[in-house]
């Protein structure tokens, strides 16, 4: 039996705050109404405090637990939801159906897919539906919506934080070239937020490009600039304030990136894959060295490891700033 204390309806909310700041509150047990008084759990015999019969407090099962209870045998400890469909690591299942319904319930998914990765490149998602049909959906970030066919084009959760950022970068009245533009990862936020004036947002997937123009569409976008097509070919040169690489293997791409900016330079977004060994120099030699081809010298603004890619392999963004060679 906890020791409690009697207030008055209209003050307990702010006793209640006075008691959780002084580590006081006794949340094993169950705050009571009796008429116009509270009976607050406490932790000790603070003043006024009396010996109380409280009822204990139900602990609220985790997502984990409620589906663990669900399937009755072992599941992972980790899952992505993606607007309402919900991906599920790798694992020994021992019965995909009372999984996929398990997990379709408690996470409130329409439908419920093991992914095992992306290939090729277009970056598609190789899954398979464990309940439910659809894969079409809209998933919410940052204020954003994202619509897409996770059976077609991918959304990596890892890549947040850069999604975030793009959307808090200062591009006020610039011209971006986006090279690798998807559904509109990383358009959509610079666009939305970051005051550019016009984003050329270059796809070569057909599928993410109709997404991507489906996203224009339901955000209300009017300062992108969709195209269709190998970045190689549609993107325009010698125009942009900022050009973004938001993609892996990117070397090759570092001479279009330079030549899509103005002739006064600008910032490139440079993302790529390096090995734990070519980690620490290679971005910066990579960028420096292709501009010093393109009569540009750079000036690193900004280094981040995004995630791991595969075993010793990372997936690293750089931001530079490119001046003409004096
Ligand atoms: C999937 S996104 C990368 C992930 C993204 N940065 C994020 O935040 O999740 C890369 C996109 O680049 C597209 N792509 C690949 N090569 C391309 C090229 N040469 N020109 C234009 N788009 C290309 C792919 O189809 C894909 O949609």
């Amino acid at each position: 039996m906890p020791y409690a204390i009697k207030v008055k309806k209209e003050n307990a909310e702010a006793i209640r705050r006075k008691l959780v700041k002084k580590g006081l509150l006794d949340s094993r047990w169950s705050i009571v109404i009796d008429g116009e008084y509270l009976y607050l759990p406490v932790k000790e015999k603070v003043d006024g405090a009396i010996f109380m019969d409280l009822p204990k407090r139900k602990k609220r099962k985790s997502p984990y637990e409620s589906i663990r209870e669900l399937v009755g045998c072992p599941i992972p400890d980790y899952w992505e939801k993606i607007g309402e469909v919900a991906l599920l690591p790798p694992y020994h299942y021992e019965d995909v159906k009372k999984v996929g319904e398990a997990f379709a319930k408690v996470l409130k998914a329409k439908t419920v897919a093991i992914y095992h990765g992306v290939e090729g490149e277009f970056r598609v998602p190789k899954i398979e539906v464990i309940y439910g049909k659809d894969t079409e959906t809209v998933h919410v970030e940052n204020g954003i919506k994202y619509m897409l066919d996770l059976a077609k084009v991918m959304f990596s959760s890892g890549n947040v934080e850069e999604r975030i950022r793009m959307s808090r970068i200062d591009a006020k009245g610039e011209i971006v070239v986006d090279m690798f533009a998807g559904i509109g990862y990383f358009s959509l936020p610079l666009a939305k937020y970051a005051g550019a004036a016009k984003i050329y947002a270059c796809e070569k997937n057909p599928i993410a490009y109709h997404y991507l123009l489906k996203n224009i569409e339901i955000n209300e976008i009017h300062n992108i600039i969709p195209l269709l097509g190998d970045n190689r070919e549609v993107a325009p040169k010698k125009v942009a304030d900022r050009v973004l690489l938001g993609y892996v293997h990117t070397e090759p791409f570092l001479p279009v990136a330079m030549e899509a900016l103005r002739e006064e330079g600008g910032v490139i977004h440079y993302h790529d894959t390096f090995t734990t060994e070519e980690r620490n120099w290679k971005p910066e030699e990579n960028i420096k060295r292709y501009a010093a081809a393109h009569g540009f010298q750079a000036r690193i603004l900004y280094k981040r490891v995004i995630k791991s890619y595969a075993p010793h392999i990372w997936h690293i963004v750089v931001d530079a700033r490119l001046f003409p060679k004096d």
